[in-house]
């Protein structure tokens, strides 16, 4: 939360900013646990998810046990150069596939960010009690909204705010390892296979965020 609200301060701030020549760097392969939160407080969802940058695809299973009164039970499998996304029912062996209007997501840098900052939080003088983050912002698809992008120096993803209405959002990665450490959770579970994809109604723009508003 003070992360956010420095941000948005940060983001005030430096509005004047002159945009320089950075270019958006891409996530690494990963493992590791997010939280979403709405910025009134309410966690959405928290979990471990999958990410191969390479191949382009998201696997997120929130963990429903968590204790929070408002986490969504969500089992997601984003196959981004496909174009479309699976919402997983293990216990049930059901499935859902969908198209993806959207390709955002909270774990890679869209390549149209711009560079806002680098800013030290905590202390850049100390061992070990800072970090240097890149700072990237750009507008929401489908959407009025905006997000700031916080990286490490090492292009880790730590957090992602979405500005946009009427709720605000709120994704922080924690635990990140830099490898896949379970490839099976990238693959279309076998149930899944042959599913038909279902129509996307009028007005809706499927996204990973969408799935947690
Ligand atoms: C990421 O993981 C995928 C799937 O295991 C692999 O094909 C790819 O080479 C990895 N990318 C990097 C940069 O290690
Ligand atoms: C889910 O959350 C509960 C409570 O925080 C924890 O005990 C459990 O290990 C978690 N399970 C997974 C799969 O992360
Ligand atoms: C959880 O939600 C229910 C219904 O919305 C509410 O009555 C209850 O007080 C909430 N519990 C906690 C711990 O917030
Ligand atoms: C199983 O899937 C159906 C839809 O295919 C759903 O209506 C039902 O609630 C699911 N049951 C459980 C236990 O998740």
């Amino acid at each position: 939360m003070f992360a956010a609200v420095t941000l948005f301060v940060l983001m005030c701030l430096t509005a004047t900013t002159h945009a320089d020549h950075h270019q958006p760097c891409h996530t690494p392969n990963m493992t590791g646990f997010m939280t979403l939160m709405t910025l009134k407080g309410e966690i959405r969802a928290f979990g471990a998810f999958t990410y191969d940058s390479t191949g382009r695809k998201l696997r997120f299973r929130s963990n429903e046990s968590h204790p929070t009164n408002t986490s969504l039970g969500l089992d997601l499998l984003m196959l981004y150069d496909e174009g479309i996304f699976y919402e997983i029912d293990s216990k049930n062996q059901s499935c859902e596939k969908k198209a993806l209007q959207c390709t955002q997501h909270p774990l890679d840098i869209p390549d149209d960010a711009k560079f806002l900052a680098t800013i030290n939080s905590g202390s850049p003088s100390i061992e070990g009690e800072g970090i240097k983050i890149n700072v990237w912002t750009g507008r929401m698809r489908g959407s009025k909204g905006y997000y700031a992008m916080s990286v490490t120096m090492g292009c880790l993803p730590i957090s992602t705010l979405y500005f946009s209405e009427p709720t605000s959002y709120l994704i922080s990665n924690t635990d990140v390892e830099l490898e896949i450490k379970d490839p099976d959770l990238l693959v279309v579970p076998s149930f899944c296979l042959g599913q038909p994809l279902e129509e996307t109604p009028e007005g809706t723009v499927n996204s990973f965020l969408n799935e947690f508003m």
